[in-house]
């Protein structure tokens, strides 16, 4: 007897279960997206979330104005300029990365103060508190090296400021201003420099630690309000 024909629904499953079979990417997805939330959680729980969107965002457009920016002296400002005046949509992607990295430093403040003064960084969160802190730190770098890369006068003069009032700390201070400047002088390696870090090391290290705060956020769960009628009893998570 002929083998019953597979409906469209079974057919499309073949594919599924091929992969789930040989990866387990499918249930692992349904580990990452459906999972239990306290029940009275509010938007004040969605800043998390919108700071990966807007991460997303900020590394789609960054890859896209890296395909026309040059990063030395005499091309960084011709080449912005061309990005904004020329390029297909050019002034949208620089007007989405520009007005991006600043949702990205006031939502990054709102989601610190949320989890701050909800207590949500006590036991046993503490972990993804310091993963967060490291991502502040590392957000804050995006912001001072990605401003110089404009090239203007403003961006030349506010990183020479930000490198010396780097410079002036204690004992690390000079050490830190040399590494940004690429020697004693401010010279056409610092601009490589700082490209390359705000194009490569940060947002690889940002890409690290935003993978291990979210698997310390899905392993512990997100904590309940302070005021939960729902909340954990002393001693529970
Ligand atoms: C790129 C930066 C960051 C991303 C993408 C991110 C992402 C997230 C997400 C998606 C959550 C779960 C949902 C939520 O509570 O909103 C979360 C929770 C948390 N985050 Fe962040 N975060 C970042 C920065 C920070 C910073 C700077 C801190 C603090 C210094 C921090 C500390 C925490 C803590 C303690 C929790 C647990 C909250 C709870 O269980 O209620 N995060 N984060």
């Amino acid at each position: 007897m002929a083998p019953p024909i597979p409906s469209p629904k079974e057919l499309a499953q073949i594919p599924v279960d091929w992969i789930e079979e040989r990866s387990g990417l499918v249930s692992g997805h349904k580990y990452l997206l459906f999972r239990n939330v306290p029940k009275d959680i509010s938007w004040l729980q969605t800043l998390g979330s919108g700071l990966i969107t807007t991460f997303l965002i900020q590394a789609t457009t960054g890859v896209l104005l890296a395909m026309y920016y040059q990063p030395t002296p005499d091309g960084a400002f011709s080449s912005i300029q061309y990005i904004t005046d020329t390029a297909t949509l050019g002034w949208m992607i620089r007007g989405m990365h520009k007005w991006g990295s600043t949702m990205f430093v006031i939502l990054l403040f709102l989601h610190m103060g949320r989890v701050f003064l909800m207590g949500s960084y006590k036991y046993p969160r503490e972990m993804t508190w310091v993963t967060g802190a490291v991502l502040f730190l590392m957000v804050m770098f995006m912001s001072l090296t990605g401003y110089l890369l404009v090239f203007d006068q403003r961006a030349y003069w506010a990183s020479v400021v930000a490198i010396n009032i780097n410079g002036s700390a204690p004992i690390l201070g000079p050490f830190i201003a040399e590494f940004l400047k690429v020697g004693p002088e401010f010279s056409q390696h610092t601009l490589s420099r700082f490209y390359s870090l705000h194009m490569l090391a940060v947002p690889g290290g940002i890409m690290a630690f935003i993978g291990l705060h979210l698997w310390l956020v899905i392993r512990l769960g997100v904590s309940s309000p302070p005021w939960s009628k729902h909340r954990a009893k002393a001693g529970e998570v």
